[in-house]
């Protein structure tokens, strides 16, 4: 018997300084062959396009509807896994007014947050976009019955449902590109895509394999988005390649991403999905009148959570002056103060209240374990420490 474990030659650590770019070239040169998606009512760009009336008829079948439902999320899976990565279900939203109607409060929380206090996008240049962070929230509070409406909806739960299984979680953030936006540079999504290239590094290969499985991206249209307005710039198959979360940032790997990306438009109520790992970037809005008008979903697994909950910024207060004293005293060392950090305060900066918390390198705010180790560091009294963790704290919660 072949006691060897599968896979036992694969890289554990990803340190190697050069990009992939040779395998990136022949992933991205795949193709979906209509046969291996037969639910599909097209493919475009090597992109399956389903149609979201054949989607819901598929639920009112009876008793034959959850093979044949089990049979369109498992063709969803493979696409979104091993295939292209990305899916377009035309028509996912049928009720247009019920649309249009929570497009227009959306539109109310953007103009009163523009006069309350302008938000801020760290992720694209000012003026050329508006932003709603956390609009679920926003929405579910400013009108629940639209908030009802919206999400009871049979192909976003089958397509959450597939790829994360039951008991997910979703955030939404609307996204306004303007006439003139600019497009984004390549990337990957939440988890890895939100770090940057020396801690991706510090995560074992098998990590970058498990954050794709922890996240479903979508796109909902509340506007039509024609190819002139910007679609996201697509790249098919790029999810599979193991070290894309650092490769994405490699010039050679930029450059063939602008060669080979592709665009598809979307009609008002249109979803896109795509595995959070697909090299993707919102594109360049070159009309002089449309605004771009996008709910983006970051639909979260459920198991991206501990086991219990612990109020770490408590046992972080209670640590503080044990550490400060043994700083002090010279009994312990740098390497074993980062170390009791580590396992006391919180290390993860998300989920964040991005309105508030301004990314630190861009992509992430700062984390508990960073705001203890700079008070450490920097010597401030138990007191300031406290004020500073408990406000960090509150800013999450803080609407
Ligand atoms: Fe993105």
């Amino acid at each position: 018997m072949n006691k060897q474990l599968p896979n036992a030659d694969a890289p554990v650590w990803l340190d190697d300084t050069t990009a992939c770019i040779d395998e990136l070239a022949w992933l991205t040169a795949m193709s979906t062959d209509p046969a291996s998606v037969p639910h599909a009512i097209e493919v475009v760009h090597e992109i399956p396009v389903y149609d979201g009336n054949g989607v819901r008829d598929l639920t009112q079948q009876g008793s034959s509807s959850v093979r044949n439902i089990k049979a369109l999320q498992e063709e969803w899976v493979r696409v979104l896994l091993e295939g292209a990565g990305v899916i377009v279900i035309r028509q996912a939203i049928d009720d247009i007014d019920m649309l249009d109607e929570v497009t227009d409060v959306l539109q109310q929380i953007l103009n009163d947050e523009m006069q309350s206090h302008p938000v801020a996008d760290h992720f694209a240049a000012a003026g050329s976009n508006s932003r709603i962070w956390n609009a679920h929230e926003k929405l579910c509070v400013r009108s629940p019955e639209l908030f009802a409406r919206y999400n009871a909806n049979d192909v976003l739960s089958l397509v959450c449902r597939a790829w994360l299984g039951p008991a997910y979680q979703i955030t939404a953030q609307v996204n306004v590109v303007h006439p003139g936006g600019c497009a984004q540079t390549c990337h990957r999504d939440y988890h890895l895509g939100f770090q940057d290239s020396k801690l991706l590094r510090e995560y074992p290969a098998h990590v970058h394999t498990l954050s794709p499985v922890l996240t479903l991206q979508g796109a909902i249209a509340h506007t039509d988005v024609p190819i002139v307005s910007g679609p996201t710039q697509l790249l098919p198959f790029s999810q599979k390649l193991l070290t894309g979360y650092i490769d994405v940032a490699d010039e050679q790997v930029r450059e063939h991403f602008l060669k080979h990306y592709v665009q598809l438009p979307l009609s008002k109520g249109d979803m896109l999905f795509f595995n959070p790992a697909l090299f993707h970037a919102a594109g360049d809005n070159n009309t002089a009148e449309v605004h771009r008008f996008v709910n983006l979903l970051q639909v979260g697994s459920a198991y991206g959570r501990t086991l219990e909950f612990l109020d770490r910024a408590r046992m972080s207060i209670a640590l503080y002056p044990l550490l400060q004293s043994m700083m002090a005293n010279g009994d312990i060392t740098h390497r074993g103060l980062v170390q009791a950090v580590d396992a006391c305060a919180e290390g993860y900066p998300f989920p964040a209240n991005i309105d508030l918390e301004p990314p630190l390198n861009g992509l992430a705010p700062a984390s508990q374990q960073q705001l203890m180790l700079k008070g450490l560091e920097e010597g401030w009294t138990l007191d300031v420490f406290a004020d500073r963790v408990r406000a960090q704290q509150r800013l999450k919660r803080s609407y």
